[in-house]
């Protein structure tokens, strides 16, 4: 079946926020610090119509026929205003499939018209985050060439406060 890459528009919402659901339990369920605030993830055909109006965000989709996705990618600009150079970055914001469409390269060709895009704007860096119990996603980001650079780090300071090792 042919699959089309194309950049998202309002009437991909309904299928978009069903995504943007499935992204968030596909975290929740790889580690239970991840967590989401539910009433905002059913709201996201409200907040996708301000996203898709916004030119420093930009969503392209896998549509496996007459509107239905696979996946998407949603990627935007991040100005960094402590100092760090490059001042603009582009970010992977959100990527993901179907579970059934993955490994068959869709990603790579939706990240062909985003670092166009990128591109276009002068962009010459761009980073994501990934959890670290993501295994799948973090070795497909190797292998489509992003390295580690930063390294985030958490503690939960409620209750008892945390022993020193
Ligand atoms: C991460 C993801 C976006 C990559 O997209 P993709 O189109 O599957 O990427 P590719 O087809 O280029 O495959 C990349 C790697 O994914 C892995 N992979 C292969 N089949 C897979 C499958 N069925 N399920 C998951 N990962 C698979 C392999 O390591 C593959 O590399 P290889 O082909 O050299 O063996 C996609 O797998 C996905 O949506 N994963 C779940 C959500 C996620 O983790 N998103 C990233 C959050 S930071």
């Amino acid at each position: 079946m042919e699959i089309e890459i194309r950049p998202a528009r309002e009437r991909d919402i309904p299928e978009l926020a069903r995504l943007i659901a499935g992204i968030a339990a596909y975290h929740e369920s790889l580690d239970p610090r991840a967590r989401f605030d539910w009433d905002e993830i059913r709201n996201a055909p409200n907040w996708l119509k301000l996203v898709l109006s916004r030119d420093h965000h930009a969503i392209w989709v896998a549509d496996h026929g007459e509107g239905r996705l696979a996946g998407y990618l949603w990627i935007h600009l991040r100005r960094d205003r402590q100092g760090y150079l490059p001042r603009v970055k582009g970010y992977i914001n959100h990527a993901f499939l179907d579970e059934a469409w993955r490994g068959q390269g869709l990603m790579q060709r939706m990240l062909v018209p985003a670092y166009d895009w990128f591109r276009s704007k002068g962009i010459t860096v761009v980073t994501l985050t990934v959890l670290h119990r993501n295994w799948l996603g973090s070795t497909a980001w190797y292998k489509h060439g992003f390295e580690d650079f930063s390294h985030e780090r958490r503690i939960e300071i409620g209750g008892q406060a945390p022993k020193r090792k």
